[in-house]
């Protein structure tokens, strides 16, 4: 091939890899026996001449390796993934190397995980299956694993892009809860659809399901019974739970973080959860991955999974097809992905700016 384009893991599907072999490139997928590459190792996978390289959220893509890459002639990065905190795309622009994430293939998927985890923490899911498998059932009891009933009580979502509101959409539809959302920007497209299913429930002579526009993040840590954290994480968002805020939440609530961990103040969470055991949380994220901050994995009220929100087969070979399509475009010479504005160019789409 004209063109060599390495992959810093081996990505689920064979789309990806004819794409790029079809239009010329060789690809070269790095088999180490380890999880987390070294920034070494990935000097090592860019060698002396890489046109183009995907790499995933566990390594740190800054000015190192852009530099690297750079010298081996690079012109494009892809993240296997929606969110690029792990990316300096600053430094990228420096050395003239485009930036690519990939968006909308795992809104729906996240967004369930998210859904599963609020059901897993609302019902006790995991407490109870090993209950079960300890032999410990000894038969029916009004009083065992009683949870919490979703149906007529409210849903907060932080951050309603693409899969906050899709998150939103199915708690409402799905469990007929109020929803309360916070973002800068207003999802008109997420209240029209709240205020038609509303319709429709009162239209069957059943309690209207309703939405409200948080004007700041605390008000929803107050009024929900069930948060949802879909933020970016950047300087703004990094410990935006924190012990003051959690304070704020009800006693009974239930926290679900698909994410990013570091959006979480962890530590103050431990403390949190075992201070009210009425409180539960259901995390895929963690802050220092692949991590738990001591306690956490003794917390009955915790349901933890490993970073696996957009895990579907579906899902992740769109992500690989996308990651290897942003960097196929630019090796080609598509100016699609030089500006770093154009990072993401949906995010947002469902929501319109503030008046
Ligand atoms: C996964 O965490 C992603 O950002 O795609
Ligand atoms: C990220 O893709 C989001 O929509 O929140």
């Amino acid at each position: 091939g004209k063109y060599r384009v390495v992959s810093t893991k081996p990505m689920p599907g064979t789309r990806w890899i004819n794409l790029l072999v079809d239009q010329g490139c060789r690809v070269e997928i790095c088999h180490l026996k380890k999880t987390i590459l070294s920034v070494e190792d990935i000097i090592d996978l860019i060698g002396d001449k890489c046109d183009g390289v995907i790499g995933q959220l566990t390594e740190d893509w800054g000015e190192t390796l852009f530099s690297a890459l750079s010298k081996a002639g690079g012109k494009a990065f892809s993240n296997m993934a929606v969110g690029y905190n792990n990316v300096d795309v600053e430094a990228a622009n420096k050395y003239g190397i485009a930036v690519g994430n990939t968006p909308g293939v795992l809104t729906e998927t996240t967004a369930e995980l998210a859904a599963s985890l609020s059901l897993a923490a609302a019902r006790r899911i995991v407490e109870a299956d090993e209950f079960m498998r300890g032999g410990l059932y000894e038969g029916w009891l009004p009083h065992l694993f009683v949870g919490n009933l979703l149906k007529g009580q409210t849903v907060g979502v932080i951050g309603a892009g693409r899969i906050g509101s899709a998150y939103a959409r199915m708690m409402v539809e799905g469990f007929k809860m109020n929803l309360i959302y916070f973002d800068l920007y207003q999802s008109t497209r997420l209240e029209k659809f709240v205020t038609a299913y509303g319709q429709f429930l009162k239209a069957n002579g059943e309690q209207p399901v309703t939405w409200k526009r948080a004007s700041s993040m605390e008000e929803v840590l107050r009024e929900a019974d069930l948060i949802s954290l879909h933020p970016v994480l950047d300087k703004t968002t990094y410990h935006l739970v924190n012990k003051e805020r959690l304070a704020m939440m009800k006693k009974e609530a239930i926290l679900v973080n698909c994410s990013r961990g570091p959006v979480i103040d962890e530590a103050a969470l431990v403390d949190h959860l075992r201070e009210n055991p009425m409180f539960r949380v259901g995390l895929d994220v963690f802050e220092e991955e692949p991590f738990m901050k001591p306690g956490l994995a003794d917390m009955k009220n915790a349901v933890v999974v490993p970073h696996i929100a957009s895990a579907s087969k579906w899902t992740r070979e769109g992500m690989a097809t996308l990651a290897a399509l942003n960097v196929l475009g630019r090796v080609k010479g598509y100016p699609i992905w030089n500006d770093p504005n154009r990072v993401d160019p949906f995010l947002n789409e469902n929501a319109s700016p503030p008046n």
